[in-house]
């Protein structure tokens, strides 16, 4: 996800310095070319040694070094950002950058740079509450500065509250949305995801072995391209990705109400969800004893939400729905979304190796409205998701002629 771009990691004195170093990690393991540089302070933390281990970069943290200065170097380190992160931000880093303070290397290059910055403050709770902070933090803003909110918890200084360095897995997430083009801005999008449950006892359901995987990516992905993301989300272990509004459901009942009452707002409406079909046609106040005797559970079918959403679907809106198949894929899928009134329908073979369930790739197969089917190679869930929304995004701008037919 970030591959060819170079992140410039401003690193100030806190205690979360030793996240900062996870923080490389991830950024390398993305792809991406790391450049660190470390305040003074900072250095009391972490030695420059870890920083440049992990990043296979020299670490710049001075400003009168004759080695560097030659090549003007903070103008230089400036000028190749792509992306500049400040992790940890101190209080005393916020107060120098909305003073325009520029008094060392990294304040320096802060002032230099027209890179984006993503600014992702860590201190004591009572400091980062602190008015003059505050006013700091809104002068950051103002400034065009992009702010990655410190956590709450339990803090290195044993108090309770703000001022945790934010999850570094966040971090990425919104370093990967900055350096993304925000093709999808201005839309607002749903999503749904996972398994659905229906229960015949309160602790007995029907369900299947939906993961949610494929949902979740989409909506991340639809995120880094700075849509509205609602998440419709049956149960599954997955954490919801920053800047995603998350609804979770149990049954396909309660995820057709979530749905419903969403969708006219709605650009596009991309449905993953493995929605059971059917559903206990009783569920039983209390657990069910055993017993000897064969137990039948009747069944009864479950509301098709996908086909609802096409009959009722506004001019302009992209329908899009998922066909998990064993047999006759092209034609299963042809006939649903035919029957559905689907703009586009991904199909995957369950039968295929890394595709469908649980997996974090997919193979997939996308049929449009024309009958025209493209063959995707077997990619990331992500990759996959990022097909799909070129494809969303085509219709939406009236390029896709194919699909409208
Ligand atoms: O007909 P089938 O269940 O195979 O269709 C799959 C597509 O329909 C998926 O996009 C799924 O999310 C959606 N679906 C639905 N409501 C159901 C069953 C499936 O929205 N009850």
């Amino acid at each position: 996800m970030l591959q060819g771009k170079t992140i410039l990691l401003g690193v100030s004195g806190g205690i979360a310095v030793y996240k900062a170093a996870e923080l490389v990690r991830l950024f390398v393991k993305a792809g991406g070319s790391v450049h660190v540089v470390m305040t003074a302070n900072a250095q009391q933390f972490v030695t420059p040694l870890t920083f440049q281990a992990l990043s296979n970069n020299p670490v710049g943290r001075d400003l009168f070094s004759m080695d560097s200065e030659s090549q003007i170097s903070h103008i230089q380190k400036a000028r190749m950002a792509d992306l500049v992160v400040l992790a940890p931000a101190t209080a005393n880093l916020m107060a120098k950058m909305a003073a325009g303070i520029a008094d060392d290397y990294l304040t320096t290059i802060l002032l230099a740079t027209t890179a984006p910055v993503l600014v992702c403050p860590a201190m004591n709770v009572k400091m980062w509450e602190h008015p003059a902070t505050q006013r700091n933090l809104k002068t950051l803003c103002e400034l065009g500065y992009r702010i990655e909110p410190p956590a709450s918890g339990f803090l290195a200084c044993q108090e309770e509250g703000a001022g945790r360095l934010a999850d570094p897995g966040d971090i990425l997430e919104s370093s990967i949305g900055l350096l993304t083009p925000p093709t999808l801005a201005g839309r607002s999008v749903l999503v749904s995801a996972g398994p659905t449950r229906e229960h015949f006892d309160p602790v007995r359901f029907l369900s299947n072995p939906s993961s949610g995987k494929m949902g979740y990516a989409l909506a991340r992905v639809a995120a880094r391209r700075s849509a509205r993301v609602f998440l419709v989300s049956g149960p599954c272990s997955l954490a919801p990705p920053p800047r995603v509004e998350r609804i979770c459901v149990t049954s396909a009942t309660q995820m057709r109400d979530a749905i419903l009452n969403l969708s006219s707002e709605q650009d596009a409406i991309v449905m993953t969800a493995a929605v059971s079909d059917y559903r206990p046609a009783r569920t039983a106040a209390h657990k069910v004893k055993k017993s000897p005797e064969d137990l039948s559970v009747l069944l009864e079918p479950n509301p098709d939400i996908l086909a609802s959403l096409g009959q009722i679907k506004p001019p302009g809106q992209v329908l899009v729905g998922f066909a998990a198949e064993t047999e006759n894929i092209t034609q299963n899928a042809q006939d649903k979304l035919v029957r559905k009134n689907l703009d586009f329908i991904v199909a995957n073979d369950l039968t295929r190796e890394g595709a469908g369930f649980c997996s974090d790739t997919n193979e997939v197969k996308i049929i449009g409205r024309g009958g025209e089917a493209s063959d995707l190679s077997l990619m990331t869930k992500e990759e996959v998701a990022a097909n799909i929304w070129d494809r969303v995004e085509r219709i939406l701008s009236g390029g896709d002629i194919e699909s409208q037919q």
